[in-house]
């Protein structure tokens, strides 16, 4: 069975606690006034709005869930300016962005340490958003599937299933994003992400089985481009970035997303 279509707002290091208040007060009363069929929607702010957030979250019996960007894999310690898992589940969080292409390529994550995140967000009992995506000279050479087949690989490794970790990984999700689609406004096009989707939930299916988790897009998604991508069948939904940044558009974006699904 299909997943629910699903919706992720990516706020990056954008909005301080208020702004973030006002935003998701907008977008809950929007939500309240449409009648949109069901939906997962997932907003993740910075960690400073986080339990502001949760707080407008929580209200009334809509589906819309807490992310954050980021989390450290260690539980505690010496680790100045970090966050771990637990703190990030007492702040009200279920889903945690895990791999995303600025964490590897502008703070040096690497394979390895999206491994150990992923294993930190498992443990702590929250769900992970796993980002993989290709770079232009990737692409260029032909290697776009090599380059997320090793991602997947290094992320989802033996001891994580025989731990019992994956065994819920049809409610994680993995989102397709291409380092050069990004906030540049390029996009592959959508057959081409329905073709590398596939390869991903074999891959899931192959070296994890227990389910298929919601495959996302990302990488400039707008209102102009949005119906192409979700009427891909394997195209469960979007990861957006800036143009999550307006309630309305992001709206906007999942009323779109929703009608395509439907
Ligand atoms: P974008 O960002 O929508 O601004 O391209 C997407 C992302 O980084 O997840």
């Amino acid at each position: 069975m299909a997943p629910k279509p699903c919706f992720i707002a990516n706020w990056k290091m954008n909005k301080g606690i208020a702004e973030a208040e006002r935003y998701v007060k907008d977008f809950i009363k929007r939500y309240a006034e449409t009648s949109l069929a069901p939906s997962r929607v997932i907003i993740a702010p910075p960690f400073t709005a986080l339990q502001a957030v949760s707080k407008q979250v929580k209200c009334g019996d809509f589906e819309i869930a807490l992310g954050a960007q980021n989390v450290h894999y260690e539980p505690h310690g010496a680790f100045t300016g970090e966050i771990s898992a637990g703190m990030l589940c007492e702040s009200g969080c279920q889903y945690v962005i895990i791999g995303h292409s600025e964490r590897r390529t502008l703070f040096g994550e690497s394979d390895e340490v999206v491994r150990q995140k992923l294993f930190a967000v498992r443990k702590a009992g929250m769900l992970p958003i796993l980002c993989i995506g290709e770079t232009f000279e990737d692409r260029r050479a032909g290697k776009t599937w090599d380059r997320l087949q090793a991602q997947l690989s290094a992320a989802l490794t033996d001891d994580l299933m025989k731990m019992g970790l994956a065994e819920n990984v049809a409610e994680w999700v993995i989102a397709y994003e291409p380092v050069w689609a990004i906030g540049t406004g390029e996009t592959p096009k959508p057959g081409e992400v329905e073709e590398i989707h596939q390869q991903i939930q074999a891959f899931i299916r192959k070296h994890v089985g227990k389910g298929i988790p919601a495959t996302l897009y990302g990488g400039s998604v707008s209102e102009q481009n949005i119906l192409e991508f979700m009427e891909m069948p394997n195209i469960d939904g979007v990861l957006v970035g800036g143009a999550s940044l307006s309630s309305e558009t992001f709206f906007k974006l999942i009323e779109l997303g929703v009608s395509e699904k439907q």
